[in-house]
Order: C-alpha cells, then structure tokens, then sequence
C-alpha cells in the first residue's frame, strides 16, 4: 500500500486502515509528497522514545511561515512577532521557564477546585435545551470548553461568546498549511490579543484569583512579559478547545455507536473517569504531534537527519496492539487506560490534562441524567476534516429518547 496520502485531511476518514498497515509493515516510514519530506512513526514504543528525546524540538508557527516566499510572510508579520512569545516559540529555556510557571498554577488542587463551577457551566447550558431534537455540538460541546478556558483567565460571563469567534478563527492553522488560514488565523490571534490587552489592564486595577491576575504578579517579579502573557492566552484557547470539544463529541459518538458500554456506565458510575480516558485512548485524542529533528541520529534501524521534520502518531499508539489489547475496541473497563498517550509525554506534556480531564467528567455525568437513552441523526452530522485532529464536528443531531421511567434504559436501543 501507499502511505502517501496519510497527512491529507481525507485520510483521516479511513485513518484505522491506514495506519494499522503502516504500524504493521513499515512503522518508521519516510514520507515524501511533494515538498514534504518526513518521517511518520506510528508503534507505542518509538513514539513514547521520541517524544521524550531532546534531539526533537517542537515544529512552531514561525517555521512554516518562514517556509512561505517572502511577500507572504510580510502578510503574516504580526502572526510572525507574537509566536515568538508562546509557551514552544522560543527555544528551550522559553519553554522550561513559562511551563514552570504555568505549572505553579495549574496543580491538581486547583484544576479540582473549578470542578463546582465547570459543572454550573455544564448544568447552565443543558438547562437551556428545551427540545428532546437538539444540536449537542452547537447547544454544549463546542462552546463549553471555550467558556471554561475564559473562565479559567478570568473574562466576565459577557465575554464568553468572543472566545468562540477567537478560536473559530485560529483554529485555520491546524486545518490547512496555507497562506488563507493562516491569514484568518492571524486575524483571530490578533482580536484575542486585543481583548487580553484590555483585560490586563483590567486586572491590573481589580486582581482576582484566575490566570491572569497570578501572570501579572510573576510579571512584576520580572517572570513573564505582558508578550508572553498575551500569546499564551491564544495558545490556551487553540490548545483546550477543540481538542476538548472534540473528546466530547467523539465520546459521545463512541458511547452510541457501543450502547452496552454507555449502560454499562449508566449503571456503574464510578466508572466515569476510566471511561473518559478510554475514550481519550479509542477515539479523543490528535493524530500526530509533531517535531523537528535538531542532529543527525540513528533511531533504531533508520538514519534521522538535522531538519527533517516527524509526525510521531499519538492515534497509531493508541490502538497499538501491543499495548491495548483488542485495540479498536471500547472498553470502559480496560485495565490500562492510563497509559494512553492523547495528551503525549515528555517535555510537551500537555499542561491542561488534567483540566479537560475534569471537564469530560463533569459532562458525561450529567448526559447520563439529561439524556439516558439517545440516537444519533447520523445523515446529519456536520464536520470538516483535519490532518491533526480528524472529523471536527460542527453538528452532532441528537434525539433524547425520554421513556415515562427514565431511570430504566430499554434494552431494545440498546442492542449493538
Ligand atoms: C482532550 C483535550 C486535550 C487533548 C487531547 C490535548 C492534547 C495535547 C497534546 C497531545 C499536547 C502535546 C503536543 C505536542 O507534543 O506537541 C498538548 C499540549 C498542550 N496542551 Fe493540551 N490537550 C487537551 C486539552 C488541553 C486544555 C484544556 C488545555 C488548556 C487549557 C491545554 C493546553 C495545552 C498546552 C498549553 C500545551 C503545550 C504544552 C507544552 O508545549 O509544554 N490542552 N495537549
């Protein structure tokens, strides 16, 4: 077989065939399509040695721009300037610095304690669903993780609805390597850095406990620049939206398309958080995570050079059968979930793990009450696809299937 469509937005539709094949008979292959040249690596053990090896840096926004002709690249100038600034922009001490910091704030404690108010979010939006027909991705899951991300910096309940359009926009340099959605990007990037302007200036007069208000007292101890601040705001909103947003509509589309396991759940909820990193393992998390390698090495049995670029496949790791038995399978109850690597490992780990953690959590508990039984109107469901994270949804139709008992699920829907 040919590999050399697996980074087209397409693939992504028959994503298990391929990369099965290409874990099975070619695990580290180099890629060459076109200008691109790189190596896609798909089986648990490479992926997990790699992603732990500083030898690879992470890929950032200002390489592809510098990839562009020069005109183009003056287009994308201020996009340019403030990537320089965020969290993997600027070279490994950047990182080590601004990640402790974040660190220091997003402890376990902290993340739990917005458990409560993530959970009024949820119970606020599904309270405004009046019908048993609704939209879950327009009325909870897209829009959810993004209120809980201004939440988390401190935006006023006004403001909420601006993070949608930010993130909407940005979210172009994830579908596309072109110079459109970059630009849209850009346009998005830039609207949110004016907003975190204002609310700097905010917060500078009335501090509070959010995000914010703790980066300006570590500006004053010379820790973060105002920069900084600005540009990792947009990398919270591009890293903790959709990746959320879509944990939960796949979630939610796993768990009917295996009704035995969401009755399973029904009637065992302790197995909540087990299930949701389950579903981060089956079908939650991004294909690839992406790096360059810094120095020529011999990795295994193939030669790495300086510059080639890696897509180390957290998805292909995922349903690696040497680690997950009966890996395309949803197992609620699989042993080793824990182990699954949708937020990778290493220097990169994700740093709101733990928060999307308690944001799914808190969602599939209450779908259990609000909707027992549903179906899915799957000739209706709306998406567009993407290299990194596969079906995006825009629309996930839902019919609540309300019987008079509603604590009883009914074993005919329930046949799989
Ligand atoms: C289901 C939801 C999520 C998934 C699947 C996910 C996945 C990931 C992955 C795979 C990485 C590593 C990228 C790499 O290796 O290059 C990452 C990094 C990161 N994530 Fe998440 N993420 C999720 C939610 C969130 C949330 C809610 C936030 C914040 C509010 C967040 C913030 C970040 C940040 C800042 C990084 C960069 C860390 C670094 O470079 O050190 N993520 N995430």
């Amino acid at each position: 077989m040919e590999f050399t469509t697996i980074l087209n937005p397409e693939s992504s539709l028959n994503v298990n065939e391929i990369l099965e094949e290409i874990q099975t008979t070619s695990p580290r292959y180099f890629l060459e399509q076109g200008n691109f040249k790189g190596w896609i690596i798909t089986r648990f053990d490479d992926v997990s040695a790699l992603l732990k090896d500083s030898r690879l840096t992470t890929g950032n926004v200002g390489a592809f721009i510098q990839s562009l002709p020069e005109s183009q690249q003056r287009q994308l100038q201020d996009l340019k300037t403030l990537s320089q600034y965020s969290l993997g922009g600027g070279g490994k001490e950047q990182h080590k610095r601004l990640k402790d910091l974040y660190r220091e704030y997003f402890t376990h404690k902290y993340i739990e304690s917005m458990r409560p108010e993530i959970a009024q979010i949820c119970q606020d939006m599904l309270a405004n669903i009046e019908t048993d027909d609704f939209d879950i991705a327009k009325e909870l899951t897209n829009p959810l993780p993004a209120y809980v991300i201004a939440t988390l910096l401190g935006a006023p309940q006004k403001d909420w609805h601006l993070f949608i359009d930010f993130s909407r926009k940005m979210i172009g340099m994830f579908v596309n390597y072109t110079l459109e959605s970059y630009l849209e990007a850009q346009q998005g990037f830039m609207a949110l850095a004016d907003y975190s302007r204002n609310l700097i200036e905010i917060k500078r007069q009335n501090p509070d406990n959010k995000l914010i208000s703790f980066l300006l007292k570590a500006e004053a101890r010379g820790e973060i620049s105002v920069d900084e601040i600005i540009t990792n705001t947009a990398v919270f909103l591009m890293a903790g939206h959709e990746t959320t947003s879509q944990l939960l509509n796949k979630g939610i589309h796993a768990l009917h398309n295996n009704p035995g396991q969401w009755k399973k759940l029904y009637e065992d909820q302790s197995l909540i958080e087990n299930t949701v990193r389950e579903l981060l393992r089956h079908s939650g998390g991004a294909l690839w995570s992406r790096r360059i390698i810094t120095e020529d090495f011999t990795f295994n049995d193939v030669e790495f050079k300086q510059g080639q670029m890696v897509f180390l496949s957290l998805y292909a790791s995922n349903r690696d059968a040497n680690h997950f038995e009966n890996p395309h399978e949803l197992d609620i109850e699989r042993e080793n979930t824990q182990r699954h690597m949708a937020f990778a490992l290493g220097a990169h780990y994700c740093l709101g793990a733990q928060l999307a953690l308690v944001e799914a959590e808190e969602v599939f508990k209450q779908l259990l009450h609000f909707m027992p039984q549903f179906e899915i109107d799957e000739k209706n469901i709306d998406y567009f696809l993407s290299p990194l994270l596969r079906a995006t949804y825009l629309s996930l139709p839902i019919q609540r299937v309300m019987n008079k008992n509603t604590d009883m699920i009914n074993s005919a829907v329930l046949e799989e």
